[in-house]
């Protein structure tokens, strides 16, 4: 029984690819990332598949998911790289993604960091403001290098998602209004240390709809026009990321077939290079957290399922209340019991998901939280001297730890007890 793609119920109990999860947490204690390699392989390919026709470079945004294992995979399938830091730079190349491929975003390139990506020579910044712009072109003159740029524009749009996932609307920090940015183009025009290339936009992430997207390239598509208008060479469009995926069975998110076929039709007259810069839709469905149950806590008007992951590990349902399917991963009783499944962490906000009805559990039992491939791992924390969960990734019938639960002792030693107390 198909859970997700590569992920299914085989003889009743959970498996990722060909390994079944019980037998990996004979060997890994819970809580554990479990990452599935055809998923992700399939949904690179997915993309590359659906932008064949046109010239396009898809660029992972490692933001969603930094393993290097990871990183390394998609990296030997020809992907380029989406970073925000100078730490995911050395990622990215650490994993053999060509310097060349790298495109870096974010609103607050320290001066340190865009020294270390001229040096490198990436294929483009994603400039968000004019002091940005500036500051590029006084390092790159400086190093007597030219920086290839796009300016990120803000169109303005509703992405119809959770606020704090929104980025293209006029109040949120990103990009420069479109009807401003026309300016700001001439003023990169006249500065020495950097060459325009092109435009940037990036709406907001796990959209469901085809319509912001729809409304954002529409507008980008004129801006374009107009600047070509102004004299300037335009031959990339990067339009982001930001396509959703399905947390809940019913979700249908757009496919990524009509999402390129969106972009061919109002970009394609272009003839522009589009680079895409897809996380969540490339990881999300690949992973999963591993969970035991520690006990079942009958409340006065509720039922708890304790279990040992919590919010340092998935801060996705505290942080945007999101949704995430849990399921048992044996698969032995027909009887259900409603269930605030919780984890460890002090604050009340450490639920996964309140009054859900799941196959009745006991302690010990194995339960795995489904679509955490991205903003999963990277966002957890040590918070309440947890450890962080490892990672797994299973290539058919075999998996590997991919990264290693840190000892109490290593965490513990990274604090420093001054010699005067
Ligand atoms: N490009 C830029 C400039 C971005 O800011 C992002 C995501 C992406 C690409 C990738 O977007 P995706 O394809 O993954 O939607 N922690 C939140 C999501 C934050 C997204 C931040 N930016 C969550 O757990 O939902």
């Amino acid at each position: 029984m198909k859970i997700q793609p590569h992920i299914s119920y085989q003889d009743n109990t959970m498996h990722v690819e060909n390994v079944s999860i019980a037998s990996i947490a004979k060997d890994i204690a819970t809580p554990f990332y479990c990452y599935s390699y055809a998923a992700i392989e399939e949904n690179y390919l997915a993309y590359k598949h659906a932008f064949s026709q046109q010239n396009t470079l898809i660029c992972y945004a490692v933001k969603a998911n930094a393993n290097q294992a990871i990183l390394t995979l998609l990296a030997n399938l020809g992907a380029g790289a989406d970073v925000v830091s100078e730490g995911e730079i050395r990622r990215a190349l650490q994993a053999g993604v060509p310097a060349n491929k790298i495109v870096f975003s974010g609103v607050a390139k320290t001066r340190d960091e865009i020294a270390y990506a001229l040096d490198h020579n990436i294929l483009q910044f994603n400039v968000e403001s004019e002091p940005e712009l500036q500051l590029i072109s006084e390092l790159a003159t400086a190093k007597n290098t030219i920086a290839h740029i796009s300016i990120r524009v803000n169109p303005n749009v509703c992405a119809n998602t959770h606020e704090k996932i929104t980025t293209g609307k006029s109040e949120n920090k990103f990009g420069i209004p479109i009807a401003k940015a026309r300016d700001v183009y001439q003023y990169a025009a006249s500065l020495p240390g950097v060459k325009v290339q092109g435009v940037d936009v990036h709406i907001g992430s796990q959209l469901t709809e085809l319509t912001p997207f729809e409304q954002a390239f529409s507008k980008v598509a004129a801006f374009v026009t107009l600047l070509r208008s102004d004299g300037h060479d335009i031959s990339v469009i990067d339009i982001g990321g930001g396509l959703g995926i399905n947390y809940s069975e019913n979700e249908t998110p757009p496919n990524k077939e009509d999402y390129a076929q969106l972009v061919q039709a109002l970009l394609g007259h272009l003839g522009c290079n589009i680079i895409v810069e897809p996380g969540r839709s490339i990881v999300g469905n690949s992973g999963i957290l591993v969970s035991s149950v520690v006990y079942v806590k009958k409340g006065e008007e509720r039922q708890f399922l304790i279990i040992d992951a919590g919010m340092n590990d998935l801060i996705r349902p505290s942080m945007y209340d999101a949704y995430h399917q849990i399921k048992p991963v044996d698969i032995t009783t027909n009887e259900t019991s409603r269930y605030d499944v919780v984890g460890p962490v002090c604050e009340t906000g450490d639920t996964f998901s309140k009054n859900r009805e799941l196959p009745t559990a006991k302690a010990d039992d194995l339960i795995a939280i489904l679509s955490c491939g991205a903003y999963g791992s990277v966002m957890s924390s040590t918070y309440n001297t947890r450890l962080n969960a490892p990672e797994i990734m299973v290539n058919d019938s075999q998996y590997a730890v991919i990264k290693s639960r840190p000892s109490y002792e290593e965490v513990i030693d990274q604090d420093i007890v001054p010699n005067w107390l």
